[in-house]
């Protein structure tokens, strides 16, 4: 099973994260770029970004598509050229925008492969009953995997605690890719996830790529924050 560690750079500024990825790049799998960058710098930022590196990383595009099918798959088109190994679509948006992505990008000749993400790993039960969602966290998670894998969408996002449950009804043929990862020592009252679990957890249970952000990007040195993490999911 294809396993590593895409780290979330999630900054505004462009010298910052060429920075933060040429220290880092050579350790882990790839860079997840999501909206703050993006909004910030948009495609000829990610080329810029790229380009500065040795060599080049895998690239998640998170980017979270959620409009009517139309949009979605023109958003699709828009980020394309691109090339990015993974973007995402929220599973909320349902099967036709789901299913409007997927075709999309095969429309394109592209090998990008559409993940779902199903419940961000910010929200917790009470988050969900206050939008109206008043199942239990993990029968939702399966409602949506069952969804999107339905759509066509090559993989999952979820949080760590929802590995196994959706490995077990799902099996083990799609991607799937966890945030939500948070070392044992790592002091995450002020941050905003609310269902972690450490790498190698995750990695243990069956996850094939983690994203982790602050952890790395916050750490004193992002090169040694990298290097355990690997270390510790026996990847260095
Ligand atoms: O800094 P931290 O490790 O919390 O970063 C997690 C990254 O994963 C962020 O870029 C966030 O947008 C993303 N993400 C998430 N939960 C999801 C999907 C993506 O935290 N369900």
């Amino acid at each position: 099973m294809e396993q590593g560690i895409f780290a979330a750079i999630d900054t505004n500024d462009l010298e910052k994260a060429k920075n933060l990825a040429q220290k880092i790049s050579k350790y882990i799998f790839g860079l997840k770029l999501g909206m703050e960058f993006f909004y910030s710098h948009s495609s000829s930022g990610v080329v810029e970004l790229i380009s500065s590196l040795p060599q080049q990383p895998a690239l998640f595009l998170d980017l979270k598509f959620h409009d009517i099918p139309n949009t979605v798959a023109g958003a699709v088109r828009a980020v394309s050229y691109l090339q990015p190994d993974f973007l995402t679509v929220h599973s909320l948006g349902g099967a036709d925008m789901i299913r409007a992505a997927v075709e999309e990008v095969k429309s394109q000749s592209s090998n990008s492969k559409i993940l779902a993400v199903t419940i961000l790993t910010s929200m917790n039960e009470k988050n969900l009953i206050s939008v109206g969602i008043k199942d239990d966290i993990k029968t939702e998670i399966c409602r949506l995997a069952e969804l999107s894998l339905k759509a066509g969408a090559d993989g999952l996002v979820c949080s760590p605690l929802e590995i196994q449950i959706v490995r077990e009804n799902f099996g083990k043929k799609f991607t799937l890719i966890t945030p939500g990862i948070r070392p044992k020592n790592f002091n995450s009252n002020s941050d905003d996830q609310k269902r972690t679990l450490t790498a190698k957890q995750a990695i243990d249970l069956g996850a094939n790529y983690l994203v982790v952000g602050r952890p790395i990007t916050q750490a004193p040195c992002p090169q040694n924050a990298a290097k355990s993490l690997m270390q510790e999911i026996a990847l260095a």
